[in-house]
């Protein structure tokens, strides 16, 4: 089939190469000529496990295209996805002027018949929208040209986005439309081998059914972070209880991590999105509200145990700390929301300076924490090192933000050795307590059993 994405971004990349991966011709829209120059040069503009090889394959074979040609763009598709950004407007909802704009690009331009698909993650109304856009841009030229508006909400993660593209738990298409249906089942069937992973209903709880589960995670999130600082209180640990609770069917084991607080480029944005949503239709989800403030409290949580340890916020200044992992979570240079962004923000704040490494987002995570701090607080209090073991030399303390798989089993005793202050502060439960304690080192995890300093 031959197939338009509009939008190079993670999700419109992701879906062009494994579409384009199995047989399809894909051309790929951006209006920033500059990813398009990138793209076209063989340069993936972000970081994302196997997606270079992937698309440098297609490319070769002609299966995947880049332009900021629009007239190209429409002309070449029967089916035109729409994966633009969704930025947060400052009332919490999502704006749609990517969207729409691009939509009228679309009206502007078709002439035969086609599938309008809204890839990105829109509220729920947004593809009426997109069909009204097109349909005046139409009407301005006197064309009666057919088009479907469909919703496919993407469910991909990040740092794993490739394999849960080719094997998904489930597609979601929200059709109106038996033919567009038809299109759609076709589209996806090679990645709907075994089983029938297409789960079809109307536009609208398609729409609703990505806000659904990405509020469901972030509740689940909010929830066991929550318990975490009372388990501690209660002198329990919240890792046996996960185990305790995970193995319920009902409950199942994933999404149960206690940490620093949920990240990203979705949770956050479409908590809100689906809270300003549920405000404006007059049915409030009060739950949303105390996830968000849940988890924006959890970010502060083990800037908390380390100036409960070191005796204080003032106790900081001219102290160094290590700080393993930037990115919001493993395998991805994604900085957005990231809780290492606040931990920073907070121990420079306190005067105290911050060796820290990660494998891949120090260049993003430079650029937004200057623009955050400023140039004079990052030059005298933070170094972004070259290795886990050059953040820890002339440390006092380590934090373990991020849980890379580099970081899963450090050389204690080692470690024991480099940090003058003895103090592991673990943000996502990474180590054993016992076992860092046997070094000699003092441990802090989030909710773990015995080795918090009492509330
Ligand atoms: C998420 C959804 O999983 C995906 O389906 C959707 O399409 C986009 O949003 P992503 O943002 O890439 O994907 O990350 P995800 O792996 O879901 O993690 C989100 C955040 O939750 C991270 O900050 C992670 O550290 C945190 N998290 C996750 C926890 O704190 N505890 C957990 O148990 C799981």
């Amino acid at each position: 089939m031959k197939i338009t994405i509009i939008g190079t971004g993670y999700v419109g990349l992701v879906s062009g190469a494994c579409f384009a991966d199995v047989g399809n011709t894909v051309l790929c829209l951006d209006v920033d000529s500059r990813k398009i120059d990138m793209l076209n040069a063989g340069e993936i503009p972000i970081h994302e496990p196997g997606l270079d090889k992937l698309v440098a394959t297609n490319a070769a074979a002609g299966r995947i295209l880049f332009t900021t040609d629009y007239d190209r763009a429409v002309a070449h598709a029967d089916v035109i996805f729409i994966a633009v950004g969704t930025p947060p407007d400052e009332d919490g909802s999502a704006d749609l002027r990517h969207i729409l704009s691009a939509a009228r690009s679309i009206g502007q331009r078709i002439t035969r018949p086609i599938v309008v698909v809204d890839k990105s993650t829109v509220p729920v109304g947004t593809a009426d929208q997109v069909r009204a856009a097109i349909s005046e841009e139409l009407q301005k030229r006197n064309a009666t040209t057919s088009f479907t508006v469909v919703s496919n909400p993407e469910f991909l993660k990040e740092g794993a986005a490739i394999e849960d593209f080719m094997r998904p738990d489930r597609i979601v298409v929200g059709s109106d439309d038996p033919e567009a249906t038809r299109i759609m089942r076709q589209l996806y069937a090679p990645f709907s081998r075994n089983h029938d992973k297409l789960i079809h209903m109307d536009v609208r709880s398609a729409e609703l059914t990505k806000y659904a589960a990405n509020a469901m995670l972030a509740t689940r999130i909010s929830f066991m972070n929550e318990l975490a600082n009372l388990a501690e209180a209660l002198g329990a640990d919240i890792e046996a209880v996960r185990m305790g609770i995970g193995s319920d069917p009902r409950i199942g084991p994933h999404f149960l991590y206690a940490g620093m607080g949920y990240g990203g480029s979705c949770f956050p944005k479409d908590v809100k999105a689906l809270l300003k949503t549920s405000v404006d239709h007059g049915r409030t989800l009060h739950l949303l509200t105390a996830i968000e403030k849940v988890n924006e409290a959890q970010k502060s949580v083990l800037f908390d145990k380390i100036t409960g340890h070191f005796g204080g916020v003032d106790a900081l200044r001219g102290k160094t700390l290590a700080l393993w992992g930037l990115s919001f979570k493993p395998n991805t240079d994604d900085m957005r929301e990231a809780p290492s962004l606040v931990l920073i923000g907070k121990l420079i704040a306190a005067g105290c300076k911050v060796r820290a490494y990660d494998p891949v987002a120090t260049s993003e995570a430079r650029r937004l924490l200057l623009q955050e701090n400023g140039e004079e607080a990052c030059g005298r209090y933070l170094t972004l090192c070259d290795s886990a073991a050059d953040a820890v030399s002339g440390a006092d303390a380590l934090a373990l933000v991020t849980e890379w798989k580099e970081f899963r089993a450090p050389d204690f005793e080692q470690l024991a050795a480099s940090l003058a202050g003895k103090a592991i502060f673990d943000g996502r439960n990474l180590y054993d307590p016992a076992l860092v304690a046997a070094a000699g080192i003092a441990y802090h995890g989030i909710g773990r059993r015995g080795h918090n300093d009492a509330k």
